[in-house]
C-alpha cells in the first residue's frame, strides 16, 4: 500500500468515526420450527451448535422467550410489528392457519409498521434474506402490496412463501399428510355429486338446467382441488430477487449456502456505506422438506433433521465471522430466535421423525398455548451493553424485538396503535430484573388458550390454561399437525407455576388456596381488558383472500415456469 492510499484510507476512516451516526447495526437470525431442545446452549449434548452457543456466551441466553403463536405466519407478523397478530388480521380459527399460496391475496397489511420501516426512518440500509411468508400481492401481479420491499426492506432474496415438504420431490405432500384420504375423499365427493344429481333429476326434484349445473360443480370442484394440491410445488416453489422471479422450482440443497452468501455480500456492501444496517436472515431451516448441501448430509447423529440444524448453525457462524472481519461486531446487536417450537408430529414417508425437540416443555408447533410450541431458543449479543454469559429467565416475547431495536435505533415507535411488545434492553443489561410484561396472552387462532402472569413481586410466573390440547402430546398423535381445533375448553381453567413446573405437569390446587383464587381472578380481569383493546380489522384469512388467484401467479417463463438463479447455477449440491 502506498502512502497516498494510506492517507486516503485514514481520511475515510476518520470521516466514518466523525460522521457515522453511531447507531448500532442489527442482525436478526430467525430459524423455522427450531425447538428449544435442539440447541447446545439450551442443553442439547448430542447436536453441536457452536455458533448459536457463541452468541449466548458472548451475550445473553433467554430461557423464557415466547412467540405470540405456535405457527409461522402469525408469529412472524408479531415479530415484524411488535403486536399480537390478531391486531393485523393474521389469525384464524379455521383449518388453515398459514398462507398456502404465493398467488393469494392474504398478507401483512400495508398500514402495519415493521421494524424495517422504523430503521428506514433512521437512515438504515436494510435487507431480508430467506423466508417471508407474509404475502406478496393483493389484486394485480405487480402491486406487491405485501412484498418485503413495501415493508421497509431495500433488498429481498428469498421465498415469498415458505419451504414445504412437497418441494422435495419425494412424493410427500402437506395436504395428504394432514388428510391421508385426500384422493379417496375427492373421488367420493365426485361420485356422490354424480349420483345425487342423477337421482334428483330422475325423481323430478331438479330441472335439467340445475342438473347440468350440479354435475358441473361436482366435477369441477374436486378436479380443481386435486389440481391445486398436486401442483403445490409448481405454484409455490418460487424464489424472488427483489420483485423478480429468479428461480422456479427452488433448489433446496444449496439454499442455506445461498442465503449465507447473500448475507455476506450484503455485509460486504456496508463497508463502503456510512449508514448503519439491518440484516434479517430468515432461514428456511429446519422446516421440512429438509435438504442440506452434501457437506452436511450424514454429519449429525440425528439424521436429516440434525444435519439441517448443523447447516443452519454454520450459516450463523459465517455471518458472525464476517461481522468480526469487517470490524462490525462491537457495534452490532445480534438476535437469534425461532418462529415457533419444534414440529413433533413431523415424519418421513417411512414414519421416522424429522421434527424438532422441545426439551422438557409440553407439546410443539401448532399446539396452541403449551410451552413446547411457543417457548423458543433465543440468544442476543450486543457487546459493551450485554454482559457475556448473561441468562434472562424472565418472560419476554418476539413482540419485544421491535420496541427494543426502535430504542437502540433512536426511532420513535408508532403512537397511533397498540404496541404489545416492551423494550427488553433493561432486562438484557441487568438494569431491571423484572419483565415489563405483567400479562401475556397465548392465542391459538383467534382464541386465547392461556394467560401468563408475572407478579410484580417474588420470582413466580403463573400460567392459566383455558384450553388444552385434546390429547396428551406424545401419546395420542394427531395426523401431521394438531391444529387449534384439536383443543378442548377446560370447564375449570388450570393454573400452573411455570417456574417450579415448567413442563405444565401438575396444576395448582386452586380450590383450596385463596391466594391462587385471587391470582386467577386477576388474570381473568386482565384477559377482559386485553380483549377490549382488540378492535376488528379486515380478516386476511378470509377464504376469498387465501384462495389461489391465477392472475397473481408468478412464473419465470410461461408456460414452463422453470428457471434457475444464474448466479448460483454452478454451485454443487
Ligand atoms: C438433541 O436434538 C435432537 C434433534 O432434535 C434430539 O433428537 C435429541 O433428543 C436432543 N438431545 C438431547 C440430549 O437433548
Ligand atoms: C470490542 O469490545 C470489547 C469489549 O467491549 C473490547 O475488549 C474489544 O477490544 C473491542 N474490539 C474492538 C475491535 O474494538
Ligand atoms: C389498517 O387498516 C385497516 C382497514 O382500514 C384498519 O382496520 C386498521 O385499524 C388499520 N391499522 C392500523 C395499524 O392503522
Amino acid at each position: 500500500m502506498n502512502i497516498r492510499w494510506m492517507v486516503l484510507s485514514l481520511c475515510i476512516g476518520l470521516y466514518g468515526v466523525v460522521f457515522s451516526s453511531g447507531l448500532p447495526n442489527i442482525v436478526i437470525f430467525l430459524a423455522d420450527d427450531l425447538g428449544i431442545g435442539d440447541v447446545g446452549c439450551f442443553g442439547n449434548t448430542t447436536l453441536p451448535t457452536p455458533n448459536i452457543d457463541r452468541i449466548a456466551s458472548e451475550g445473553a441466553r433467554l430461557t423464557h422467550h415466547l412467540t405470540s403463536s405456535s405457527v409461522c405466519t402469525p408469529s412472524r407478523t408479531s415479530l415484524l410489528t411488535g403486536r399480537y397478530p390478531i391486531r393485523s388480521g393474521l389469525v384464524t380459527s379455521h383449518l388453515l392457519p398459514v398462507i398456502l399460496f404465493v398467488a393469494s391475496a392474504a398478507g401483512l397489511p400495508n398500514n402495519e409498521t415493521t421494524f424495517a420501516e422504523l430503521a428506514k426512518t433512521q437512515g438504515y440500509s436494510t435487507a431480508v434474506i430467506g423466508k417471508w411468508h407474509l404475502g406478496m400481492s393483493c389484486s394485480t401481479y405487480q402491486d406487491f402490496c405485501h412484498h418485503p420491499l413495501n415493508h421497509g426492506f431495500d433488498y429481498f432474496y428469498g421465498l415469498p412463501l415458505t419451504n414445504l415438504k412437497d418441494f422435495g420431490n419425494s412424493g410427500e405432500s402437506v395436504v395428504v399428510s394432514q388428510m391421508p384420504a385426500t384422493n379417496m375423499t375427492l373421488v367420493m365427493s365426485f361420485v356422490l355429486g354424480l349420483l345425487s344429481s342423477a337421482v334428483l333429476h330422475r325423481k323430478g326434484f331438479i330441472s335439467t338446467k340445475f342438473t347440468v349445473l350440479f354435475l358441473g360443480l361436482s366435477t369441477c370442484l374436486p378436479l380443481a382441488l386435486y389440481t391445486a394440491y398436486k401442483n403445490i410445488t409448481l405454484l409455490n416453489s418460487v424464489m424472488l430477487k427483489d420483485f423478480n422471479v429468479i428461480e422456479q422450482p427452488i433448489r433446496l440443497d444449496s439454499l442455506t449456502r445461498r442465503f449465507t452468501q447473500e448475507g455476506l455480500e450484503f455485509i460486504e456492501r456496508q463497508k463502503r456505506n456510512q449508514q448503519p444496517f439491518l440484516l434479517f436472515l430468515s432461514w428456511t431451516h429446519v422446516h421440512t422438506y429438509l435438504m442440506t448441501g452434501s457437506g452436511f448430509s450424514g454429519r449429525s447423529q440425528h439424521g436429516r433433521y440434525g444435519d439441517a440444524v448443523m447447516e443452519l448453525d454454520w450459516g450463523v457462524g459465517q455471518i458472525l465471522t464476517a461481522l468480526d472481519k469487517h470490524g462490525f461486531t462491537n457495534n452490532t446487536m445480534v438476535y437469534f430466535t425461532s418462529d415457533n417450537g419444534g414440529h413433533i408430529e413431523e415424519t418421513e414417508e417411512d414414519g421416522s421423525r424429522v421434527g424438532g425437540y422441545n426439551g422438557i416443555y409440553k407439546g410443539g408447533k401448532t399446539h396452541g398455548a403449551v410451552d413446547g410450541g411457543i417457548r423458543v431458543p433465543t440468544v442476543v449479543r450486543y457487546p459493551g451493553r450485554i454482559k457475556p454469559g448473561r441468562v434472562v429467565d424472565e418472560p419476554t416475547s418476539l413482540m419485544d424485538f421491535l420496541p427494543t431495536v426502535a430504542n437502540l435505533m433512536k426511532a420513535p415507535v408508532p403512537s397511533d396503535r397498540v404496541l404489545d411488545g416492551k423494550d427488553m434492553m433493561p432486562l438484557l443489561t441487568g438494569e431491571e430484573r423484572l419483565s415489563r410484561h405483567e400479562f401475556l396472552f397465548h392465542y391459538c387462532g383467534k382464541t386465547i388458550h392461556a394467560i401468563r402472569y408475572r407478579p410484580r413481586q417474588g420470582s413466580d410466573v403463573f400460567k392459566l390454561v383455558l384450553w388444552t390440547p385434546g390429547y396428551i402430546p406424545g401419546q395420542m398423535r394427531c395426523e401431521f399437525v394438531c391444529f387449534c381445533g384439536h383443543a378442548t375448553r377446560l370447564s375449570t381453567p388450570q393454573l400452573y407455576n411455570m417456574v417450579s413446573d415448567p413442563g405444565e405437569l401438575t396444576p395448582l390446587n386452586v380450590t383450596q388456596h385463596a391466594e391462587y383464587q385471587d391470582i386467577v381472578r386477576l388474570m381473568l380481569k386482565a384477559l377482559e381488558e386485553h380483549q377490549a383493546s382488540v378492535t376488528p380489522v379486515p380478516d386476511q384469512y378470509a377464504i376469498m383472500n387465501l384462495m389461489w388467484r391465477p392472475w397473481l401467479q408468478p412464473c419465470c417463463n410461461f408456460p414452463y415456469c422453470s428457471c434457475q438463479d444464474p448466479k448460483y447455477a454452478s454451485l454443487e449440491p
